[in-house]
C-alpha cells in the first residue's frame, strides 16, 4: 500500500468501523420509552370492531410513511394519499380496517390541516383506522399522548396497545427511538403470555431487522440494539406472533423470514420520494387477508406510480394457529 492510498483508506476504514459500531450499539440507558404509562398498556385490549357475520376472513389495508406535506424543489415529492382514498372508496366494503405504520405528517405538525383532513376522511367514511407512532410524529416536540388524543378525537385508534378483531390480536408498539426498552419488552411478554387469540401480529414503525443481503438499511435504520431484536424474535416464536410489520426505511418491500412462523415485513413508503437520494420512487400500500381456513395471511402489494395503481405481487405468510 503506498502512502497516498493509506492516506484515504485508513480514515475510511476508521469511519466505517465507527458507523458499524454506532449502528449496533446497545442503548440501554434510554429506558423512558414507556413514559406516561403506569401499568401495562398491552393488557387493556381494545376491540377494533365486530367481525362480519359468517365471514371467516379478516381483511385490512396497510400503509407506511405517508409524510403529508413533504415537499422539495425538484417536485419529486408526491403525496399519494388522494389515490389511497380513491382506492378505499372504490373498495370500501372489502376492508375491515386500515393500518398506518407511522410518519404520517412530515414535520410532525399535529395541527396541519392536511393531516386533519386525512383523518377526517376515515371518520366521515366510517373506516376503522389504527396507527403506530412514527419518529416524525415526535419532531415538533409533541408527545405520544397528544397523538393518542388526536386519533381518539376522530374516533380512530392508536398508538400503543393491543387491539383485537375477531380471532386476531394486533400489538402496536413504540420503536420511534430505535429501541423498545426493557419495560416495553417485559410488558409485551406479560401480555403475550395471557393472550388466547388464535392469531397474533405486531406493528411498529422502525424495522427490527436490517441489512439483510446487504440492503442499505444496515446503517441508521433498524433497531439499535441487536439483543432487543433477538428478544422480539424469541417472544414471537414462543407466543405465536407470526408477522411483524414496520416501515421507516422508505425503500422497503423487504421480507425477512426468521422461521416458518415468524416473519418481518418492512413496508415501502406510501409517499413518492426516496429518503436519502431524494429522487422519485413509486408509492406502495398493501392489502392483507387472514384466511383462517388455511391459517395464512395473504398480502398483495400495490404500487402507485404517477397516480396509477397496479397490483405488483401477492405472497403469503404462514400463521401460527393459537388453537393448536
Ligand atoms: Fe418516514
Amino acid at each position: 500500500m503506498n502512502r497516498r492510498t493509506s492516506k484515504f483508506l485508513i480514515p475510511f476504514l476508521m469511519l466505517s468501523a465507527l458507523l458499524m459500531t454506532l449502528s449496533s450499539c446497545r442503548l440501554d440507558i434510554m429506558t423512558d420509552i414507556m413514559d406516561g404509562y403506569d401499568s401495562n398498556p398491552f393488557l387493556d385490549r381494545k376491540m377494533l370492531g365486530s367481525t362480519r357475520q359468517g365471514d371467516d376472513e379478516i381483511t385490512f389495508l396497510l400503509f407506511s410513511d405517508a409524510h403529508l406535506n413533504r415537499k422539495d424543489e425538484d417536485s419529486w415529492a408526491e403525496d399519494n394519499t388522494p389515490y389511497l382514498e380513491d382506492f378505499l372508496l372504490d373498495n370500501i366494503d372489502d376492508y375491515d380496517f386500515v393500518i398506518s405504520l407511522g410518519d404520517i405528517e412530515d414535520a410532525g405538525d399535529i395541527n396541519a390541516p392536511e393531516l386533519h383532513e386525512f383523518l377526517k376522511f376515515f371518520e366521515d367514511n366510517g373506516i376503522t383506522y389504527l396507527s403506530a407512532l412514527g419518529n416524525h410524529e415526535l419532531q415538533s416536540f409533541h408527545e405520544r399522548s397528544e397523538w393518542n388524543a388526536l386519533y381518539e378525537s376522530y374516533g380512530l385508534f392508536g398508538t400503543v396497545g393491543c387491539y383485537t378483531y375477531g380471532d386476531l390480536s394486533i400489538y402496536v408498539t413504540d420503536s420511534t427511538k430505535r429501541i423498545y426498552g426493557r419495560q416495553q419488552l417485559s410488558w409485551l411478554e406479560e401480555a403475550f403470555a395471557c393472550d388466547s387469540s388464535r392469531y397474533k401480529i405486531m406493528i411498529t414503525h422502525v424495522n427490527t431487522y436490517s441489512g439483510g443481503t446487504f440492503d442499505s438499511s444496515l446503517l441508521f435504520f433498524g433497531t439499535a440494539d441487536i439483543a432487543e431484536r433477538n428478544e422480539i424474535y424469541r417472544m414471537m416464536t414462543k407466543y405465536g406472533v407470526s408477522v411483524l410489520f414496520n416501515g421507516h426505511f422508505h425503500t422497503g418491500n423487504i421480507r425477512s423470514n426468521h422461521s416458518t412462523y415468524v416473519s418481518e415485513f418492512n413496508a415501502a413508503a406510501l409517499h413518492s420520494r426516496e429518503l436519502i437520494k431524494s429522487w422519485y420512487t413509486p408509492g406502495y400500500f398493501y392489502t392483507c387477508t387472514i384466511d383462517s381456513s388455511a391459517s395464512q395471511l395473504i398480502m398483495d402489494t400495490w404500487k402507485i406510480e404517477r397516480g396509477k395503481i397496479t397490483e405488483e405481487k401477492s405472497e403469503s405468510f404462514a400463521l401460527r394457529d393459537g388453537m393448536n
